[in-house]
């Protein structure tokens, strides 16, 4: 196999932005959105960072309320009560993971339905899997926005999702599935990995394995594309063993700089869509 397509996400994010500062400027109001962090997880602060930054850059505003790690649960949806009913937020997103004494559920759901710009409001879940999507999963959205900048069709393509989790899996799945792709989602009971990767067109890695998926494992041309943050010694690995695997692949998405930059750059969409959501309503 010649040298695959490599599906730069750092590219493809700039595109993105280009699309919105012209949205942006627009709008008849400057979008909003309040972060709201619980406890010192650096993986989480780097994010919430790199987030918060990315809205300075737009000329959005950005703001971040850090809670300590012994939070209650009902603080922090008081919080998030009263940024609901703040007209001048358009958008609320709690980073994940949560400690473990605070219920997830119970905290997304007491987040506006029109300012889940992360789309993980069982309201928002549910538009999706009935292929009317508002606000979707930013990881999910970029997925589809990286295939669609390489012009990679994804309709009648056998896909295989390694990984169901609430915030990637399961709803890249029901994405892909709205736009026509046979998905098969693969998981930790999965009896036979290999030949489910093998019969596949396209693997979307989302395990949190690193490099579990192997040259022997995926079919001559597949398109790969690795979700996989997985921090080992001090570097980053994904899901997917590049060097290896990139010999078989016709394309496939580097870690770092594949999936990352367009996760971040599908909050900043859907953040602009909550603003003018919100001003069409006003
Ligand atoms: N933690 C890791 N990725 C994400 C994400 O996309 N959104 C939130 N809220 N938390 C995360």
């Amino acid at each position: 196999m010649s040298e695959p397509l490599i599906l730069d996400g750092k590219k493809v994010a700039e595109s993105v932005y280009q699309r919105l500062l012209l949205e942006v400027s627009l709008l008849p109001v400057v979008p909003r959105i309040v972060f709201l962090r619980v406890g010192e997880d650096p993986a989480s602060q780097s994010y919430v960072r790199s987030k918060e930054k990315r809205c300075l850059e737009l000329g959005l505003r950005g703001e971040t309320i850090v809670f300590s790690e012994s939070v209650s649960e009902d603080e922090v949806i008081g919080k998030i009560l009263s940024l609901n009913r703040d007209k001048d937020v358009n958008g609320i997103l709690v980073q994940l993971p949560l400690p473990k004494h605070i219920d997830k559920a119970r905290v997304l759901r007491s987040i506006d339905p029109y300012k889940d710009v992360d789309g993980l409001h069982p309201e928002n879940a549910g538009l999706l899997l009935q292929g009317k999507p508002r606000f979707i999963p930013c990881t999910p959205a970029g997925i589809i926005e990286l295939l669609k900048f390489y012009n990679i069709p994804v309709a009648g393509k056998r896909v295989a999702v390694l990984g169901r989790s609430e915030i990637v899996g399961r709803p890249v799945a029901q994405l892909l599935t709205n736009h026509d792709a046979t998905v098969t989602v693969c998981h930790s009971k999965t009896q036979n990995l290999t030949a489910e990767l093998l019969r596949s067109e396209i693997v979307v890695a989302a395990i949190g394995k690193p490099k579990l998926v192997q040259a022997n494992m995926v079919s001559s041309g597949v398109v790969i594309v690795d979700v996989g943050i997985n921090r080992v010694d001090g570097q980053i690995l994904g899901d997917v063993d590049f060097d290896t695997v990139k010999s078989k692949a016709s394309a496939i998405s580097p870690v770092p700089g594949g999936v990352g930059p367009m996760t971040i750059a599908m909050l900043m969409k859907n953040l602009v869509l909550a603003a003018t959501l919100q001003s069409q309503k006003n």
